[in-house]
């Protein structure tokens, strides 16, 4: 929602604004928050060998030519979590992170298989997902919905026995999503899981149309019935798809520095957020996989800003309060923190 009545304002106000304002992180892979130092550590702490000296020359690799390149070195990382003090280390090192930037509410995704393939299962992850997120309500008010996400690159069965591992947690689980290789794995594939996880109760996330076509943001819709689009940029090939976004208020979670990393765009002066949310689309900004795309939530918020003049109050009100509502928090939590976000914003209207 684009507010119309607010006064214009310094781009460092904004800026400000973007910054300390109570805002939801809905598009985050714990796996994808694992910092070149915890890697290390973990490492070390596991009798692991990493095919890197340092820290360094591991962050050094980080140069990606697509998604494929990232998900490579991202499953690779995911080897150095084998107990679940690393799996609450993780999580709870990425919620101190997060409540930094005033996230109130994140929906992180986990990607079970990724471990299951290495022996490590839902009994060594979960207790450790849970018991974070419990310190990270008490401790930092901040409010956490897990996401299981299956990965698309491998068959349809396994990501039904995933879900049916995950049975057991349901209580804890808010939603299932889709991730890992998108071209060539269309969301069709997974229509059985969904209808299931659904029939659980789980909300339901996908990522398309990120290297995906615009026909698989449609399948996601159509076919596995998705709340929510996980990057959805490339929709803006399909005139017919972004009026029907717009119509249907389907939320899509960008990852503007992932997007740039990826080379799904070439820098973010050229990120086509503006264009969606002109069209009246319901964009949230997110940061995906923060630990390998150079930011957090507040990075993505500040550096797309810095680098598209056409960004201002308005936008930066609509993203915020965007995030919030496109979460699948209680309606009371959501309510309580569009209050807390709309203090903010007449706060620093009044005083200037
Ligand atoms: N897994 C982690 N990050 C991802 C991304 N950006 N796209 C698809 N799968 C992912
Ligand atoms: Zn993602």
């Amino acid at each position: 929602m684009l507010r119309p009545d607010l006064a214009p304002m310094p781009e460092q106000r904004v800026a400000e604004l973007l910054c300390v304002s109570p805002k939801a992180e809905l598009h985050v892979h714990i796996e994808g928050t694992l910092e070149p130092e915890l890697i290390f550590a973990l490492a070390r702490r596991n009798g692991v060998t990493l095919p890197y000296a340092d820290v360094e020359s591991l962050r050094r690799a980080y140069a990606f030519t697509d998604l494929q390149s990232f998900l490579d070195l991202y499953y690779a990382g995911c080897d150095v979590l084998r107990t679940e003090q690393d799996f609450f280390d993780l999580a709870w090192a990425y919620f101190q992170r997060a409540a930094q930037d005033h996230v109130v509410r994140v929906e992180p995704f986990f990607d079970p298989q990724s471990h299951m393939a290495r022996g490590v299962g839902f009994e060594v992850f979960m207790p450790a997902f849970i018991q974070a997120a419990r310190r990270a309500q008490d401790e930092l008010g901040l409010s956490v919905g897990w996401i299981v996400s299956v990965l698309r690159h491998l068959p349809e069965e396994d990501a039904l026995q995933t879900l049916e591992a995950a049975e057991t947690w349901l209580d804890h689980l808010i939603g299932i999503g889709l991730d890992s290789s998108e071209r060539g794995n269309p969301p069709e594939k997974f229509a059985r899981v969904f209808a299931r996880a659904r029939q659980l109760g789980l909300h339901a996330v996908a990522h398309a149309g990120e290297e995906g076509p615009p026909a698989y943001v449609r399948g996601a819709l159509d076919v596995l019935h998705v709340e929510r689009i996980d990057h959805g940029v490339r929709a803006s090939e399909d005139p017919a798809l972004m009026q029907r976004l717009a119509r249907e208020q389907v939320p899509l979670t960008v990852c503007p520095l992932s997007n740039v990393r990826l080379c799904v765009v070439s820098d973010l002066a050229e990120h086509n957020l503006p264009q969606l949310l002109d069209a009246g689309l319901k964009v949230t900004v997110n940061s995906d996989d923060p630990a390998y795309f150079g930011g957090y939530v507040n990075d993505n918020l500040t550096q797309l800003f810095a680098a598209q003049p056409a960004l201002g109050a308005p936008q930066a009100y609509a993203l915020l309060r965007n995030s919030l509502e496109a979460s699948f928090a209680a309606d009371g939590d959501k309510a309580l923190w569009i209050a807390q976000l709309d203090a903010r914003w007449h706060a620093a209207g009044s005083a200037g």
